[in-house]
Order: C-alpha cells, then structure tokens, then sequence
C-alpha cells in the first residue's frame, strides 16, 4: 500500500484520491481552496456524483482519506503526489497550464525526499518535462524526483464506476523504476495497463477525446443526411455500431456534445498542432459540426411554431448531460440565449443543476419545481438532457397543460410512433416523426 497526495480535488481529483483510498491505500487531498476543504472534511461532497458521498465518507471513517489545504503536510507525507488540477482553455484555445505551474512551485519548495510527481490533468504533449522544469526551478534543496504522465478518463456521471473500472490505465514514465511503482499502485484495479513515454500518454488523452467527439459530430452528420434522405438514424448508429471495428458506444445523434471535457480538448488539440504547423482540419470539422447542431433546435421549433417571438418555450434539461448539475459548455446555455434573440419566453427545469443553471442563464429565465410545472402552458417543450425522469413523461396526458403539444426531442429519447399516436406534434434528429 502507498502514501498518495493528490492535488486538486475537482471531479478527477476528488475521485481518484477516493477510489486510490479505497484500494487500501493512504491518501490526502490538498486543495487552495479552503471553504472547500472545510465541506470534504465534513463529508460533505461539493460536486453531485452518484456514489461520491457514501465513498468518501467511508474512506474518511476508516482513516485512509484527509483532506487539508497545507501544502508542506500534503507534500511530505506521501511519495506519490497526483496532479489534478484544471487545465482551462486560454484565449486562442490552447489549454492554460497556471495552475499545475502553480503546484509544482509548491511541491517543489516541501519535498522533503524521491517524490514520484503524477500528471493526471489533461495538458499538452510536453508537458511532463516543463513539470520537471518548474519544479527543478523551485527545490531548495537536492532532492531526487520522477516525473510520470498517467491521464484520467472518467466520466461525469458515472466518475465512481469508471474509475473503480477503467478500461486501461495508461503510465507514461522515462525511469522505468517509477513506472513500476505506478504499475503497483494500480495493481488492484484489474485493467490492462500501457507503460509508455511522457509524450505519447499525453497525446492518448487528447486523441481520446477528440476521437470520441469526432463518433458523435460523425453520427450527428449523419443523421442531418437521414432527416433528408428518410432514413433514421438510430437504426443507421445500430447498423454500423455492431461492427466491432466501429464500436456502439458515442453514435447517438442529438443536440452534440458539451462539458468541460471534449469541447476544451478538441480547441487544445487544434493548438497543439497548429503550434507544430499542422492544420487539423478534420478536427476544426468536428468542432463546427458541434456547435451548428445545437441550433438546430432553433430550426426545428420555427418548422413547428412559425416566430418563435413572445412563445413560450419549456426546457427540459439544463445539465451537459444526466447524473451530473455540470453546465459547463451545455447545448442548453446555447439554445437559451439563442431563443432570447428570438425573444421567446423560457422556462426551464433540470432534476440537479438548477443551482448551478441561475449563474449562467439570462436573468429573466424562470425556474419550475418540475416537470407538469415546467409543461403547463408552454408553446413548445425541448428535451435537452436526457435524465430517467424525463423518458417516463406520460406526454398523453401532459399534452392537455401545454398550449401546443409541440415536443422537440434533443436527445431522440421518445419513440416518434408513439408520440404521433398520442397526437404530439413531435421533432427529433435523423428519425422520420
Ligand atoms: C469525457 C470522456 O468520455 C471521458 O473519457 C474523459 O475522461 C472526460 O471527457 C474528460 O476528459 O475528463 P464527460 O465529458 O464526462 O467525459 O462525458 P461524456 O459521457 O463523454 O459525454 C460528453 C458529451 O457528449 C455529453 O454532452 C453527451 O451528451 C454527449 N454525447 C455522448 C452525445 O451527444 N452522443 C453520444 O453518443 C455520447
């Protein structure tokens, strides 16, 4: 078992520090934020995470889990410290590294002895020598370090399960030593694991993101051409998926991908290889394609109201995608402000991410307790998240509150013969309605 710090405790760090304690070993988050640190050690989990809460707390009681915002006792305590701080996008797209620059001045002025220092932020290719630079920058005194790159590919959502369950682990390291020790830590996780050099563990992660949102703007594309062609898309993604060389997974066709992942990745991606001189246009693809495909929910309420000004339109969803109240880069924020230039009526409700929603929503939204709330009424309804509690709508019933029945499906949760049958005037993407 190992003495791990972990520095960050947003949704990678959080988690990992978790489910590494739950493993056996001996871990302490750091975090600058100290009203933060004040919640965790309360057990109080700032982020909605199914399973999160229960983990920590049982990690906390069983005293493999702390959490502190002082940096000498989180460095000096451990011989594996995690970073996993955020890596927001700069101006021009590519991903600004202040914060892990920030942290290696502050590993490097309490290393107390070998340290193996751990990237688990997402952050450009090359990055793992500037960590060595910076911290080589700041040491006081002579002291050994490695430096090793092992990226993070949990989900929002299902963070707790994935990374109990990663697909792979991937450890990115040059002294072969330290590779091993990473390799033990990750033993117990049962996972086919990739040793290779800083560089390319980098690159995985991007490559990952970007390949898994060029499947979605791909399906998405795709089902533009069905709603033409009169052919659907479901059946298309079904078709296609089942051929193992494609695979089933990121085909379903929709209002496109947000969070605070894929669209930061891909823009960073494009920098990176703008700065080496290389164009990456089928990436740029990827990246317009998604944006164009949130608007056309715009398109489709005026195919079923004609002027979208002074109706009434009743959103359902607010979160980037189910099981999280992350709103970052969400269709939603999108298509709202897209229907205030209309000067369209909104209302919206999501099970979570209400709170989170009045921070980045135009002031005159209004906010329902639910879902007949949010229905009655309204010109048009428009699914945008697709959460459990929404698949199950009676719309039957639910039709007599709205003022129309117009239903736009931004996530072809429902099933369009039926919808018709219950005399919903209904609109998804790529499928015949
Ligand atoms: C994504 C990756 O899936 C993780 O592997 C990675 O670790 C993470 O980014 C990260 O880099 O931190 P996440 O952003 O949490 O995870 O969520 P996803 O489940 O990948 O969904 C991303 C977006 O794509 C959502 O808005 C979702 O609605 C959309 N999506 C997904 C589609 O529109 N269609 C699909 O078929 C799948």
């Amino acid at each position: 078992m190992f003495n791990v710090t972990v520095i960050g405790t947003g949704y990678v760090g959080l988690v990992s520090g978790t489910v590494f304690a739950d493993k056996g070993n001996s871990v302490i988050c750091l975090d600058i934020d100290e009203e933060k640190i004040n919640r965790l050690l309360r057990g109080d989990v700032p982020i909605y995470e199914p399973g999160l809460q229960e983990l920590v707390i049982r990690n906390m009681s069983s005293g493999r889990l702390d959490f502190t915002t002082d940096a000498k006792r989180a460095v000096q305590s451990s011989d594996i410290i995690f970073i996993a701080v955020g890596t927001p996008s700069a101006e021009d797209g590519s991903a600004d590294l202040r914060y892990v620059q920030a942290v290696c001045r502050d590993i490097a002025q309490n290393m107390d002895r070998h340290k193996i220092i751990v990237n688990k932020s997402t952050v450009p290719v090359g990055t793992a020598d500037k960590v060595k630079l910076w911290i080589e920058e700041h040491l006081e005194k002579d002291v050994p370090f490695d430096v090793v790159s092992c990226p993070e590919f949990l989900r929002e959502g299902s963070a707790v399960r994935d990374s109990l369950n990663p697909d792979r682990i991937v450890i990115g390291g040059a002294n072969p030593e330290a590779v091993k020790v990473l390799n033990k830590l990750h033993e117990p996780f049962d996972a086919p694991i990739i040793e290779t050099d800083p560089r390319s563990a980098e690159m995985i992660k991007y490559a990952s993101n970007a390949f898994l949102a060029t499947k979605i703007s791909f399906i998405n594309e795709i089902s533009n051409i069905c709603e033409k062609v009169d052919a659907d898309v479901t059946m298309v993604a079904q078709g296609i998926g089942l051929d193992k060389r494609i695979g089933s997974h990121f085909l379903k066709a929709g209002v496109g991908y947000g969070g605070s992942c894929f669209p930061k990745d891909t823009n960073a991606l494009i920098q990176i290889a703008e700065d080496v001189d290389h164009d990456f246009e089928l990436l740029k693809s990827v990246v317009k394609i998604n944006s164009q495909q949130r608007l056309k929910v715009i398109e489709k309420l005026q195919q079923q109201l004609g002027r979208l000004e002074d109706k009434v339109i009743g959103i359902l969803g607010l979160a980037f995608k189910p099981n999280t109240d992350d709103m970052r880069e969400a269709p939603s924020v999108d298509v709202i402000h897209n229907l205030k230039e209309y000067n369209s009526k909104i209302k919206v409700y999501d099970p979570v991410a209400m709170a989170m929603a009045r921070r980045v929503l135009p002031a005159d939204v209004v906010y329902c307790d639910g879902i007949e709330e949010l229905l009655q009424g309204v010109d048009a309804a428009v699914l945008l998240t697709e959460w459990e509690d929404f698949k199950t709508i009676n719309w039957g019933l639910m039709k007599d509150k709205m003022h129309r029945p117009v239903v736009i499906d931004g996530r072809n949760v429902f099933d369009p013969e039926e919808m018709r049958a219950m005399g919903i005037q209904y609109s998804s993407f790529g499928r015949q309605n």
